[in-house]
């Protein structure tokens, strides 16, 4: 009777795959599942065939630029809960009731599989940005950091910063600095600071299979270099800018640990043109930190992360200055590329004329979908 009524209403409810589906592997379930829509090559079945239009934001799992950046948890929440999970169309059926969770895992591996060429990045090392150390992942972003001091004099400096994929291993990136400080007369005064080009290439990346359970619980690293020149834009005289340009030079390598578990590291240099204008510096930045999700992993994201940061012109006699920065990320909307951060700066040493700052920003995922879809 139980089962009857159980029937009646999935009947009623219009599910199209009212059991449990005793198939395994992935290519099996994806070909008794998914092909009907999402075709036998993973690019889309025709609309004559499909019998629906295809949202702009249809995946194409056989092409690699579009699925590679993708995360393992965005694609297990829309089979698990149907496209609105995710804010997508609820053409994207619930697949929760009709495969279990290892079925899910499997199916993802398939989709994984679709796209051929090697040598893409995975979504997975992907890791939280953190607020000052910069990670090894290129992404498609647009990030607005701002710095408040928290003490001392009033100072608040922003960063916008447009990040585009160029290929399948390459990252532009532009800084734009701008901010506001006080006059020595008094009062405040705000302009435009030194703007940054600059190019990220992955050197290496490899993801470790993880055959016990989903990709985004597995291991594995990813190392890149950046070079980038700073132009001369802001005004010096105001402490918008360093009054000529320099080149910069860092390293970024994120290592995924068991439990969810990140590190990140970016060792760099700056070297200003003339060193009248001010020193070489050197910098070593790291963060550690964890992904933690409700919802069986699969709802928002929190990480909080710790950074220790340190900075030391490379003249002779100088100490390094040691800063902490405890913070944490969160994604704001259902699509989960809408994100933002909030920490605090600590100066641990050499405290004077270095103010304890807050530090936060929020990011726009655009790889992912308009600023205002996915709510
Ligand atoms: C009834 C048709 C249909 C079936 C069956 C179907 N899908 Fe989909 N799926 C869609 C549509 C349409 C979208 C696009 C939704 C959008 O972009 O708004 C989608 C989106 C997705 C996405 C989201 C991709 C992203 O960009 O994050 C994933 C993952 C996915 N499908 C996997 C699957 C898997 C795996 C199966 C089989 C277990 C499956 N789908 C079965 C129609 C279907």
């Amino acid at each position: 009777m139980l089962l009857l009524t159980v029937g009646i209403w999935r009947l009623a409810s219009g599910d199209d795959f009212p059991q449990q589906l005793n198939v395994h592997g992935g290519e099996a379930i994806y070909k008794a599942a998914c092909a009907a829509c999402h075709g036998t090559t993973g690019e889309g079945t025709p609309k004559a065939l499909a019998g629906f239009d295809k949202p702009t934001s249809f995946p194409h799992f056989n092409k690699c630029d579009e699925t590679t950046p993708e995360f393992t948890r965005d694609y297990k929440a829309s089979i698990r809960d149907g496209g609105p999970a995710r804010g997508f169309s609820p053409i994207m059926p619930s697949f929760s009731g009709v495969l279990s969770s290892s079925q899910m895992d499997e199916v993802i591996v398939y989709l994984r599989s679709l796209c051929k060429e090697k040598g893409w990045p995975l979504g997975e090392l992907n890791v939280p940005r953190a607020l000052v150390t910069e990670k090894a992942f290129p992404e498609s972003e647009t990030v607005l950091t701002t710095t408040v001091n928290a003490k001392g004099a009033p100072a608040v400096s922003n960063e916008l910063d447009y990040e585009r994929i160029l290929g399948k291993r390459d990252q532009l990136e532009l800084a734009v600095p701008f901010g506001w400080v006080q006059k020595e007369t008094g009062g405040m005064t705000g302009g435009l600071g030194d703007i940054a080009i600059g190019d990220k290439h992955v050197l290496y990346s490899h993801l470790n299979d993880n055959p016990d359970g989903p990709l985004y619980e597995s291991t594995g690293s990813i190392l890149s270099v950046q070079g980038e020149v700073v132009l001369a834009t802001g005004d010096q005289r105001r402490g918008l800018g360093a009054g000529e340009p320099s080149l910069g030079f860092f390293a970024a390598y994120d290592q995924l640990l068991p439990g969810q578990v990140f590190i990140q590291l970016q060792p760099g240099i700056d070297i200003p043109r003339h060193t009248e204008f001010g020193p070489r510096t050197a910098y070593l930045r790291t963060a550690v930190g964890r992904s933690f999700a409700g919802d069986g992993e699969l709802g928002r994201l929190w990480s909080p992360m710790l950074e220790v940061i340190g900075n030391r012109d490379l003249t002779p006699g100088t100490k390094t200055d040691w800063d902490i920065v405890p913070e944490f990320q969160v994604t704001l909307n259902r699509r989960q590329h809408i994100r933002a951060a909030a920490g605090y700066r600590l100066p641990l040493n050499d405290t004077a004329g270095r103010p304890k700052q807050v530090i936060a920003y929020f990011i726009w995922d655009w790889f992912d979908g308009g600023l205002f879809e996915g709510w």
